[in-house]
């Protein structure tokens, strides 16, 4: 309401990583515009969306950057990753590679960023239980030796997206 002056002081750059086709998109749209696309297509590059967040009062705006799973379609790894405070590490309960994959994005993420950025654990699409592959106690103990959050989500029915992006943007702020 108050609009201007203090909010600009809380911008907040989160990046969301993990392989192609977990559902990183799904889980940025759904947060930002309460959309989902049964059909999306692969990122090419870097998207990014803004959003505004009462986080105690405060309004706080959330940067969020998506990139592309495929190595063959990512921009600049450095610019990417460069500023951010926050970043969401997606797997797909359905796909064990994607989860094996979460070390190699880890380590990604901490070559371009220092160890007080907030970290979460995601795995996406827990509307799939009957085809897991992944079990939540699995994601759980990765989560908990790596020293992350953790939390399952579907973007597909809106499960625990808000809640997985305000753990971190809570973290750093
Ligand atoms: P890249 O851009 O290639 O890195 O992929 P991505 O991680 O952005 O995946 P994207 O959001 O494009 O989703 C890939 C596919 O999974 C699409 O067909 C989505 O509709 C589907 N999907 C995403 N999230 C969910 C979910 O929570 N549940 C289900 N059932 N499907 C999902
Ligand atoms: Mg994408």
């Amino acid at each position: 309401e108050e609009g201007g002056g203090a909010g600009e002081e809380y911008l907040f750059k989160i990046v969301v990583i993990g392989d192609s086709a977990v559902g990183k998109s799904n889980l940025l749209s759904r947060f930002a515009r309460n959309e989902f696309d049964a059909n999306s297509k692969a990122t090419i590059g870097v998207e990014f969306q803004t959003q505004l967040l009462d986080i105690d009062g405060k309004e706080i705006k959330a940067q969020i950057w998506d990139t592309a799973g495929q190595e063959r379609f990512r921009a600049v790894t450095s610019a990417y990753y460069r500023g951010a405070v926050g970043a969401l590490v997606v797997y797909d309960i359905t796909r064990q590679t994607t989860f094996d994959s979460v070390t190699r994005w880890l380590q990604e993420l901490s070559m371009h960023c220092d160890t007080t950025v907030g970290k979460m654990l995601v795995g996406n699409k827990c509307d799939l239980d009957d085809i897991r592959e992944v079990s939540k106690e699995e994601g759980k103990s990765v989560a908990e030796e790596q020293g992350l959050f953790f939390m399952e989500t579907s973007a597909l029915d809106s499960t625990n997206v808000e809640a997985a992006f305000e753990v971190v943007i809570r973290e750093i702020y």
